[in-house]
């Protein structure tokens, strides 16, 4: 991760937010090529949801429409989806290191008798050899010490437990729960009455407008609006680079449809769903599926399964980067009861009144960027640039470099023709300083799949090199030839 965070910054794709002020804890920016990557995976999901929506179980197209919500809402709709009341996180500060840990999230050590009943922890009998497993936290348990994540474990043996990062005991407060939503005041004056909430979630505005895309839209369910956009959590701690952020964006879909075709709709977005993920560079072996017990889902859904992705903070486990949740009919229903209006769908056809159910696959545009780029990372040391970014030629954030050999007079004019003519259809990079294999080197570490180079052979015959950016094959093609070539390779 140290490796790609540096590549990162170092190219232009992330940045610390606010870098020149020391930056702010899990807010992220992105630069000039990880916004057009961003914009390559919001684009492909947006084409692959609204605009070619995939064809049905049953082989027909699908619906599905696009909104854009605001971020702010009414507060009420907030108490409405239960987030006012439950989207808390415990959390659990450090008085020594003044650490904040999420209980849920980290693990700890707490000493145990020979009956496995927790015993006060006796700091004489301590060993170096427990001490530095205790510091590191590693898997491997000493037999006279369990191991628990901290929501797990009662309050009152608390003064026993020694938290990461310290080496006494009794160091770490009792959990406390944390509402996750930012909030800000709408309006001049700063009171409870003006309090409004950042969305934590796009779906939201999604059910908001259910009942003004049924009215204004030939919609029928089942159907599906689709979303990307910001949401913003206040996570206790923000973390793996831009894995965990506290200002995001999501591309969330939810799927409109009769309860009885939950699990027929339930398989379909899961299959649909792996196959983008696929189809974009992931491999198989990369990803794994966890149907999330009972006991973990949120507290809207009925079952939820999570894509995982191998992301190398995570190896060889993984962790989420999309969730397919069964939502049931609870959001309509909450915002029906709280608002006061009528939110059930007529069938005319059937004359029937209903509420619909919800599958909702859920993704974080900024996570999915973040697993495109692990992905694409590869070391190679066979190259100057030492390491190269593979990804797929749709998704690279540029798709070709127009090089003239030298900056000499006679290859720069037909580049920046060439460049002019590209430019067009795509986003492509025109470079002339420096020596060609410095050059070749940067594209390589931006992902550039293809460079066009000019040298004296295009004022003779009108052809460029090609160089391909895996295999650093080169090959000679027209330069009228050289819109086509793209295209093609730009294909899948
Ligand atoms: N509407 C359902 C929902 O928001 P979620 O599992 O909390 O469900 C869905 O979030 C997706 O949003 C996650 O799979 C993840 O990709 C992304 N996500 C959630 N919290 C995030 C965060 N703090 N930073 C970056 N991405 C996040």
């Amino acid at each position: 991760m140290k490796d790609i965070v540096s590549l990162c910054k170092r190219r232009g794709f992330i940045f610390a937010a606010s870098d020149i002020y020391g930056g702010i804890n899990g807010f992220w920016d992105y630069g000039p090529l990880g916004v057009e990557l961003k914009n390559n995976l919001r684009d492909r999901w947006w084409k692959d949801m609204v605009i070619t929506p995939p064809i049905g179980p049953d082989g027909n197209p699908i619906e599905i429409v696009g909104v854009d919500s605001s971020i702010i809402q009414n507060p009420k709709s907030w108490e409405a989806s239960g987030h006012v009341g439950g989207f808390n996180d415990p959390m659990v500060d450090c008085k020594e290191s003044k650490k904040r840990y999420r209980a849920d999230h980290v693990k700890v050590f707490i000493p145990k008798d020979g009956q496995g009943n927790a015993v006060a922890f006796d700091k004489d009998a301590e060993d170096s050899e427990i001490e530095k497993r205790l510091k590191k936290l590693t898997k491997k348990v000493p037999t006279d010490f369990d191991t628990q994540t901290l929501d797990q474990v009662d309050a009152s043996t608390f003064d026993n437990i020694i938290g990461p990062d310290v080496k006494e005991p009794g160091t770490l407060t009792e959990p406390r729960q944390f509402n996750m939503m930012f909030h800000t005041y709408v309006g001049a004056t700063a009171g409870d009455e003006n309090k409004a909430y950042l969305r934590p979630e796009t779906c939201a505005g999604i059910f908001l407008n259910f009942k003004n895309v049924v009215d204004s839209s030939r919609v029928k369910v089942p159907f599906g609006i689709a979303q990307v956009g910001k949401a913003f959590r206040n996570e206790v701690t923000p973390r793996n680079f831009i894995f965990r952020s506290r200002e995001f964006e999501q591309m969330e879909l939810e799927w409109f449809c009769e309860e009885e075709d939950v699990p027929k709709w339930f398989d379909f977005w899961v299959e649909q769903r792996t196959n983008f993920w696929l189809s974009l560079g992931l491999p198989k072996s990369s990803l794994h599926f966890l149907d999330v017990e009972k006991a973990e889902l949120a507290h809207y859904s009925d079952r939820t399964i999570d894509v995982e992705y191998q992301f190398p903070f995570a190896a060889p486990g993984f962790d989420e980067l999309e969730g397919i949740a069964h939502r049931g009919c609870f959001d309509l229903t909450q915002h029906q009861e709280f608002s006061g209006q009528k939110l059930e769908y007529f069938d005319q056809p059937n004359n029937k009144r209903f509420m619909p159910h919800v599958i909702e696959p859920s993704t974080g545009l900024t996570r999915g960027v973040l697993a495109l780029i692990c992905e694409a990372y590869t070391v190679d040391e066979n190259r100057p640039s030492g390491v190269y970014m593979n990804f797929k030629p749709s998704m690279a954030p540029k798709k070709a470099a127009i090089l003239p050999l030298t900056a000499k007079e006679d290859h720069v004019p037909i580049a920046q023709k060439l460049y002019l003519e590209l430019r067009e259809e795509f986003v492509v990079d025109l470079d002339i300083k420096q020596n060609i294999g410095k050059r070749y080197a940067r594209q390589d570490e931006i992902g550039t799949p293809y460079c066009f180079t000019i040298d004296n052979d295009t004022i003779a015959d009108q052809t460029v090199t090609v160089r391909e950016r895996n295999t650093m094959a080169q090959e000679r093609i027209h330069l009228d030839k050289v819109a086509e070539y793209l295209r093609e390779k730009l294909k899948d």
